[in-house]
């Protein structure tokens, strides 16, 4: 099994690319179902989440073939409305092909997703809004059967929290339904947009999409499209904390800084100087990070739940102590143990961690224990003196492309053994 070896302490310095959002990619790639033709998707990062997209694509009949960043899906050809358990395994987030593909073949069969790294994650909310549009669904064995009886249905769905994937499966089964559905409560994040956008330039009529309510008028059928993917907010997050907690200075390309205020404030609060221009930012820190008292993850447009790991591993050598409160996970914290091996001092109870930022990470031998506590043990490797060794290294590669390859263009020391 592969691992990572970061020599830390060098600073970062110099200019990166920030690939597209794996949350936009994969329910984009659930989409091309609904498209029944050619979709060329743009920007698309290469991750092992986007390969298990493409086997389940594969499974059900679809061609894909990927030159570079471009993926062409052609959905002319399903013939299978079933995921087979080992990919649902593979990526949890697989649930997101559940509305696509009833919406395309009038029926679906997956395996409950079950738990993940970041404790259990229930589908409730997807499919009370599923059988609310007319989807008989029903549990044998832990396989969900769903069917149309006998087609979509438009309704108006209020969601008792603003679940992205659900408010994803709402409209991707909403898209060609019969008649107009409405999601109150719905997910408002960037990645929902980019949906909206790749739907609509195939002929869907969604509105409202970025917002708390959004309709969706049914239409009879969509066409080919070619669409590109958003930046991936949480990989700039990410790479903007790799410059700071090295004493680096990098500029950012490809980025949408109207995504990332609450990410920007928090490394503003660290004390770090952010110049935007355009598409691109600037990022240096000026001399040691300083403590931020309190951030809370929250929905969209607040604080992200997935930039927390990143966060806390820059608080970890801030000046003074800091509280994270996570209210969007229940079990987000077993990286924090990890990062601890770094010589952070940090104390989690439920959903509060309390750092008290050192001045000084010493390298460690750690392990990843799901994809953004990954990334943070990588921060912290990139800020401590000496060879940190990384493994269970998967779990970065499902949502970072080439973060190996990215980090040691701008000065770091790493390389895979
Ligand atoms: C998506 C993102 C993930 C991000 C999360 C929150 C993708 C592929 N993943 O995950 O990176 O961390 O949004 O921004 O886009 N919940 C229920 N019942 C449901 C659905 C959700 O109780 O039916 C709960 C979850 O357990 C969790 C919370 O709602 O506690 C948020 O989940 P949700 O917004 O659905 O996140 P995902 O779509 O799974």
């Amino acid at each position: 099994m592969e691992k990572i070896k970061i020599t830390g302490g060098n600073r970062l310095l110099g200019e990166i690319d920030v690939q597209g959002a794996k949350n936009s990619v994969l329910p984009i790639l659930a989409a091309t179902l609904l498209c029944a033709d050619e979709c060329v998707i743009h920007n698309c990062p290469d991750l092992s989440d986007v390969k298990t997209a493409i086997k389940i694509l594969r499974n059900l009949g679809c061609s894909c073939e990927k030159t570079g960043k471009t993926l062409v899906v052609d959905s002319r050809n399903v013939d299978n409305c079933e995921i087979p358990d080992e990919l649902m395994r593979e990526m949890r987030s697989s649930v997101v092909f559940l509305g696509a593909i009833i919406a395309r073949c009038g029926k679906a069969r997956i395996s409950s997703p079950g738990g993940c790294e970041l404790g259990p994650r229930p589908i409730d909310l997807h499919l009370s809004s599923l059988s609310k549009m007319g989807i008989k669904i029903s549990e044998e064995y832990g396989t969900l059967l769903c069917e149309c009886c006998p087609e979509i249905v438009g309704t108006t769905i209020n969601l008792c929290f603003p679940s992205v994937g659900a408010t994803e499966n709402i409209i991707l089964a909403a898209a060609t339904a019969k008649g107009i559905t409405i999601i109150n409560n719905a997910a408002k994040e960037p990645e929902i947009s980019d949906l909206a956008d790749f739907l609509n330039s195939a002929g869907a009529r969604i509105y409202g999409a970025g917002s708390d309510t959004v309709v969706i008028h049914g239409v009879y059928k969509l066409h080919s499209t070619e669409h590109t993917i958003i930046p991936d907010r949480i990989v700039a997050a990410t790479y903007m904390a790799a410059a700071v907690m090295t004493g680096g200075e990098v500029r950012l390309n490809n980025v949408m800084p109207s995504n990332m205020v609450s990410i920007f404030w928090a490394f503003n609060e660290c004390g770090c100087q952010i110049e935007p221009s355009g598409k691109s930012i600037l990022i240096k820190s000026n001399g040691r990070l300083k403590r931020i008292p309190t951030v809370r993850s929250l929905v969209y447009p607040g604080f992200p739940t997935d930039a927390g790991p990143i966060l806390i591993s820059m608080l970890s050598i801030a000046k003074g102590t800091s509280v994270f409160v996570e209210n969007i996970f229940e079990n987000r914290y077993k990286y924090i143990d990890e990062l601890k091996r770094f010589g952070a001092k940090i104390k989690c109870e439920g959903k509060v961690a309390v750092i008290e930022g050192v001045e000084k990470l010493y390298s460690a031998k750690v392990c990843c224990t799901d994809l953004r506590g990954g990334a943070a043990l990588a921060l912290s490797g990139l800020a401590a003196e000496g060879e940190t060794i990384l493994s269970e290294i998967g779990h970065i590669e499902r949502g970072y492309d080439d973060i190996v390859g990215v980090l040691g263009r701008i000065g770091a020391q790493i390389e895979y053994i």
